[in-house]
């Protein structure tokens, strides 16, 4: 029977950085990854210039359930030290906006990194090639693969999350973790487009495409960024990360000039040009299409002068605060990331190791850990890879 020191469930950005890892310590190393090529995510990733870090990235960029458990492995495997990988291997990135890394050419070159790093250590790489059962011997594990039976001492589950479903992704990490006893917390899409249903679906009609900044908020988080128009509802930065904060059924707002205050702009216009109307005033702001469906909406064809402060004031909180008629979400068919997952209190948050089941290491998405839009999750799946790395 095929004898390893690690087995690592999951050929993507966290099963890859583990390996490379471990590989380094003089660990032998096998990656068994059930798609046809290795890093199907990371290749897509970024509209295929991944964004592989961020250089703000702090704990503050992650939900979980247990929000200080990301802390320890962030700290020890910053974005600095993913950085100076990507340096080394001569990768040329630039900072797009808020401190989001991009390679400058193609995505290929962080997945080219990651299994050269592999190589170099030693790694065996095998794709197309499912773990169909695992058993704890006790010590170690026994795995029944499409290729046959191995052992390992330890056993690293990186198998991603739910997204992306055609992409082969599975609740196989979730169902695995849950056989040695651990929690599953409940999952759900994030880093998601909205969807729109019924009278707010025909509302939008024609608007697909238009694009501006806004300010989206929930009670409890608030983002400014662009939001998209699209066919079924909205989509664009602001809108995915409120998206990760959000589920059907609760308020969730727009500020569409986050840029201004609306209500001593508007006050201003009134003073300043006095014959004009506040929907033309508005499409001086906004995309013309967009400003004239807020318009219809709000009923803002009335000149300044026949508007009183108080009714004005009235229209500044209709533009700051729009509730959007939001009425679900794209799913795991386009999200980003899957919330929810392994609970982080069956984890050592120094080591990912299995509090239930010595010898058993949780890495990457599958895990209650999920990071904003901008590089956060692949910084994720760096940090706690080399937090496992270090010990199994
Ligand atoms: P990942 O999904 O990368 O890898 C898991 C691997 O396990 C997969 O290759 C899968 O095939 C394999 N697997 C599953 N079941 C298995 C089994 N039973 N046996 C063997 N193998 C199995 N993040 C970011 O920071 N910057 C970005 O630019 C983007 N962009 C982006 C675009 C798109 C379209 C998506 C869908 C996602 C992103 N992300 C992102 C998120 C990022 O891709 C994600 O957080 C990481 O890939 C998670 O890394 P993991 O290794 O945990 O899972």
């Amino acid at each position: 029977m095929d004898q390893q020191d690690i087995i690592i469930i999951g050929g993507g950005a966290a099963g890859l950085m583990c390996a490379a890892e471990a590989g380094r310590r003089g660990r032998r190393v096998w990656v068994i990854e059930s798609a046809n090529k290795l890093g199907k995510k990371i290749l897509m990733s970024g509209g295929g210039r991944c964004n592989f870090t961020n250089l703000h990235a702090s704990p503050d960029n992650y939900l979980s359930d247990n929000p200080h458990f990301c802390r320890s492995a962030l700290s020890r495997y910053t974005q600095w030290d993913f950085i100076a990988l990507v340096q080394k291997h001569g990768i040329a990135y630039h900072e797009k906006e808020l401190g989001q890394l991009f390679c400058d050419q193609s995505s290929k070159q962080i997945l080219a990194m990651l299994v050269a790093e592999c190589q170099a250590s030693g790694v065996r790489l095998t794709t197309g090639c499912g773990v169909e059962s695992v058993r704890a011997t006790h010590p170690g594990f026994e795995l029944q693969t499409s290729q046959g039976a191995a052992r390992c001492e330890s056993l690293v589950i990186a198998s991603g999350g739910l997204s992306i479903p055609k992409m082969g992704a599975t609740g196989f990490g979730f169902d695995l973790a849950r056989q040695f006893g651990h929690e599953i917390l409940p999952t759900r899409a994030g880093l998601v487009p909205l969807t729109f249903s019924g009278r707010p679906l025909e509302q939008i009609d024609g608007l697909a495409g238009l694009s501006t900044p806004v300010r989206a908020s929930t009670e409890t988080q608030q983002f400014t960024n662009a939001a998209l128009l699209t066919h079924r509802g909205m989509s664009g930065p602001a809108i995915l990360q409120i998206s990760s904060y959000w589920q059907a059924g609760q308020p969730l707002h727009l500020d569409w000039l986050p840029q201004i205050d609306i209500a001593q702009a508007l006050l201003r216009a009134k003073r300043d040009q006095p014959q004009t109307t506040i929907d033309a005033w508005l499409q001086a702001q906004l995309p013309k299409r967009l400003a004239q469906r807020l318009s219809q909406w709000l009923g803002l064809n009335r000149v300044f002068q026949h508007c009183s402060d108080a009714e004005l004031r009235t229209i500044a909180r209709q533009l700051e605060h729009w509730p959007v008629p939001a009425s679900g979400t794209e799913g795991y068919r386009t999200a980003e990331v899957t919330l929810g997952g392994i609970d982080t209190r069956g984890l050592s948050s120094k080591t990912m190791e299995s509090k239930l089941c010595p010898g058993l290491y949780c890495i990457g998405e599958v895990v209650d850990v999920t990071g904003h839009l901008g590089g956060f999750n692949f910084q994720w799946a760096w940090s706690s890879a080399v937090a496992a790395a270090q010990h199994c």
